[in-house]
């Protein structure tokens, strides 16, 4: 039997992509009334096609109210997932079905059960980034940008479980003085940043600000000036008269505070390990401008999942 090798394969899929993938993503998107939702951790050029960026609250709250038929969701998983649970009767697509999160896989369906059913008196507190089937084990689902907020709401009485990611967790602790049972997730793009690293950094920059995500682990975000979910990070850059900031974020982030803020300099936060590019979330960036253009032309892939299973998730979020 003939099997084509993977540069013949190549050259096929190339072969089929359009000269100008920017006219044809937006001819295809008018034909079928999409949308094209993208993470602040895309690609520029996804960045600069996309209809609406955001951070994850942002971009939950703009696939719950959009009235196109097709949402493509320029993310990962999780977030796509999301758009599904709010959006049973719309076509959601990704464009790449491997683009996963560490943070969400570090937390298991079958683990967390068990963890759930050893502390039945607590209230479960699901950070977003996690599967529709941790959602659906939650009682309420929270952002980066709102869960110190959703915590204060809570009862001082109330025992709580925050999950899956622990340097969230830990932050929210500390904002708000509560105890809470932590599952130990973690997210491999903000674990490698280090301490030190961004103290060098600062010797070199004395005038810059640090600004990190709450992912960020503890000794990273005690060094931050300013921390906050992705959509907070651009607007404090905004904000500020500063004119210099260290990013201890994806940076993918760079692209739109550029944008914004042309005159000022952000430098990203650089990972441990100076031989690769830690940095860069591995899985935000399988998606690219030519699988988002095959997206939409084939209609695939398309995120499905159980009708039980999304009734449940729809419920914390
Ligand atoms: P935001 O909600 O702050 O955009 O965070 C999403 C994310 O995946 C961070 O790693
Ligand atoms: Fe997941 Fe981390 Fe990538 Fe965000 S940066 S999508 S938490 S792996």
């Amino acid at each position: 039997m003939f099997t084509k090798t993977l540069a013949q394969q190549n050259k096929t899929k190339i072969s089929t992509l359009p000269p100008d993938l920017f006219e044809s993503i937006e001819t295809l998107k008018k034909e079928l009334n999409a949308v094209i939702l993208a993470h602040y951790y895309q690609e520029p050029d996804i960045q600069d096609i996309a209809d609406i960026i955001g951070d994850s609250l942002q971009l939950a709250k703009a696939a719950a109210n959009t009235d196109a038929d097709v949402i493509v969701f320029a993310g990962v998983h999780f977030m796509a997932e999301t758009a599904k649970i709010l959006n049973p009767d719309k076509l959601v697509l990704l464009p790449d079905a491997n683009a996963g999160c560490s943070l969400a896989d570090s937390c298991q369906p079958s683990e967390f059960a068990s963890f759930r059913a050893a502390h039945p008196d607590h209230l479960v507190v699901s950070y977003i980034n996690c599967s529709a089937e941790i959602k659906a084990m939650s009682d309420i689902i929270c952002t980066s940008s709102n869960a110190v907020k959703i915590i204060e709401q809570i009862p001082e009485s109330q025992p709580i479980i925050f999950a899956p990611d622990k340097n969230l967790g830990q932050y929210v602790m500390r904002q708000t003085g509560r105890q809470i049972l932590l599952w130990q997730g973690s997210c491999i793009v903000h674990e490698t940043f280090s301490e030190k690293k961004i103290t060098q950094l600062k010797v070199k920059h004395p005038e810059a600000e640090v600004i990190a995500h709450p992912e960020c682990e503890e000794a990273v975000l005690c060094n931050a000036d300013y921390i906050g979910s992705t959509a907070a990070l651009i607007n404090y850059c905004q904000q500020s008269s500063v004119k210099e900031f260290i990013v201890a974020t994806e940076p993918g982030i760079i692209h739109q505070m550029h944008k914004l803020e042309p005159s000022k300099t952000f430098i990203p936060a650089p990972p441990n390990n100076n031989n690769c590019d830690c940095n860069e979330c591995p899985f935000m960036r399988l998606n690219t401008l030519e699988k988002l253009y095959l997206a939409i032309k084939n209609r695939n892939p398309v995120i499905t999942m159980a009708e039980n299973i999304r009734l449940a998730a729809l419920l914390p979020i």
